[in-house]
């Protein structure tokens, strides 16, 4: 039998990627699985979390009932579903690989090929998880994810700190087995004391439990204080 951990509790998620027009039948995008993201809604609403899963483009289902998907195609999207969704929540987990940046100008129309060089104009999407960390209460968690192939943990603490998250999950892409499309993963978590604690690889429906112990003791040590 599951304990109810989180009965009462509300937590945000956000998973997948994101695409970003460029005309109606091509997109920037990232090769995000969404399954670390689906797995830890998963693990929140087995513990009676209400879960909040506000997804990218993914091939993949949410089975609990406790678990109300919200589905997004592109980065602008997925900060207006946040933007609505956060200030009714007590925690939130950052898991999707927003794309960094958008084409300017869409086509309406599908582009032609032509034999001559094509370049395309890039603009920057609105950071979610800094603009959360902005609006975030006293009351609310707010953790997220990071996936660098170098100086790894200083970089994972720079991240923390400019987005004012209450913990970051390290990825590391180093680790054969973890990361984007695995089905296993390896974590490293990173408090705001620089705090650093390693977890074995692991398939990662088990790294979604360290993850939500993790979150646990964070929403218990507040209400404590
Ligand atoms: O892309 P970056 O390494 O800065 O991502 C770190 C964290 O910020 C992740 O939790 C990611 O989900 C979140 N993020 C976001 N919106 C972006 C970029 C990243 O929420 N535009």
């Amino acid at each position: 039998e599951k304990n109810k951990s989180l009965t009462g509790k509300k937590v945000m998620l956000t998973a997948g990627p994101t695409y970003e027009a460029i005309d109606p039948v091509r997109f920037v995008g990232n090769y995000s699985s969404g399954k670390m993201g689906f797995a830890l809604a998963e693990e929140l609403a087995e513990r009676g979390a209400q879960v909040e899963l506000i997804a990218g483009p993914v091939h993949l289902t949410a089975h609990h009932p406790l678990i109300n998907r919200i589905d997004v195609t592109n980065a602008q999207e997925m900060f207006e579903a946040c933007m609505e969704s956060f200030p009714h929540c007590q925690a939130a987990i950052m898991s999707a690989a927003v794309s960094d940046y958008r084409p300017e100008h869409p086509s309406e129309l599908k582009i032609k090929r032509s034999g001559d060089h094509f370049s395309l104009n890039l603009v920057p999407n609105p950071d979610i998880a800094m603009e959360m960390g902005r609006m975030k209460h006293a009351g609310q968690v707010l953790a997220g994810f990071a996936l660098e192939t170098n100086n790894e943990a200083a970089n994972a603490a720079k991240k923390l700190v400019a987005k004012n998250l209450d913990f970051i999950v390290l990825n590391s892409l180093a680790v054969p087995g973890a990361g984007f499309m695995a089905d296993t993963n390896q974590v490293s978590i990173i408090d705001r004391e620089n705090k650093k604690e390693d977890f074995p690889l692991k398939s990662k429906a088990e790294v979604a439990k360290d993850i939500v112990d993790y979150l646990e003791a964070v929403l218990k040590k507040r209400e404590t204080v």
